[in-house]
């Protein structure tokens, strides 16, 4: 596993979005995964600058997103399509077609079997990924079991919690997500984890200084996966008594 150490979050975003845009130029016609989430953020303004540069473009990329909310429309503040129309799709030249984000407003077993399809059918170059402060990705919450594919996952307390700082109240936060299973993110063909925030040093300790693989951390599974670069600034690696590290 690969950590890159920054000076800032602002500089992890730049080597988060650096890594995407490597993938796009050797291949115009790659596929991203992408997530959402306020780490995530930070890195798509980056895209859309390199685009506004003319130094990329997104025509031929297709995009799958990991996750999306169970009962919100696609235009609601707070779904992940409404986020990803926001920050990226709205404002670089990537056909809307290629770009999916599991809709949390259909029938659900449909839209299982339709995630499950696109990501055989669009296998992904490369996979970013936030952690949540109890170690999920996606929506893979710590239990004694993890699912491989996608399915509808009931959000943890500490989930609910910690996405309330985006809704009105913690009541609002949306209970259930469809989401990729733990076997559909380890299937792409490179993961990037971004993480900043004290709150996630103890998980990333978990990934990171241990060898243990346990569903009650999900990202620890990462280490299953042969192409992983992890990517968090100074403070928080301090938190976590990491240095980088460049083994394959
Ligand atoms: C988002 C996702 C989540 C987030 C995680 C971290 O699509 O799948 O796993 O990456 O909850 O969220 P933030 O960055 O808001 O702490």
């Amino acid at each position: 596993m690969k950590i890159i150490i920054t000076d800032s979050y602002a500089a992890s975003c730049r080597e988060a979005a650096n890594l995407l845009l490597s993938v796009v130029k050797s291949n115009p016609h790659a596929c991203l995964g992408l997530a959402t989430g306020g780490t995530a953020q930070g890195v798509y303004p980056h895209l859309v600058e390199a685009y506004k540069q003319q130094l990329v473009s997104f025509k031929e990329v297709r995009t799958v997103n990991l996750d999306e909310y169970i009962g919100l429309k696609p235009d609601h503040p707070q779904s992940y399509r409404h986020y990803m129309d926001t920050y990226f799709f709205d404002h670089v030249d990537i056909n809307p077609l290629n770009t999916y984000i599991p809709s949390g407003s259909q029938l659900v077993q449909p839209e299982i079997t339709n995630f499950s399809r696109i990501l055989e059918i669009w296998p992904r170059d490369v996979q970013l990924l936030g952690v949540g402060v109890n170690g999920h990705i996606g929506f893979n919450e710590p239990g004694e079991v993890l699912q491989a594919g996608v399915h509808v996952a009931t959000l943890d307390e500490a989930t609910i919690k910690a996405n309330a700082r985006f809704f009105a109240s913690e009541a609002e936060v949306p209970k259930t997500a469809i989401t990729m299973g733990v076997g559909n993110i380890l299937q792409a063909g490179k993961i990037v984890l971004l993480a900043t925030g004290s709150q996630k040093a103890a998980v990333l300790q978990k990934l990171l200084t241990s060898d243990e693989v346990t569903t009650q951390v999900p990202c620890t599974l990462l280490k299953l996966h042969r192409d992983v670069t992890v990517i968090l600034d100074r403070e928080l690696a301090r938190q976590v008594g990491v240095s980088s590290r460049f083994t394959e």
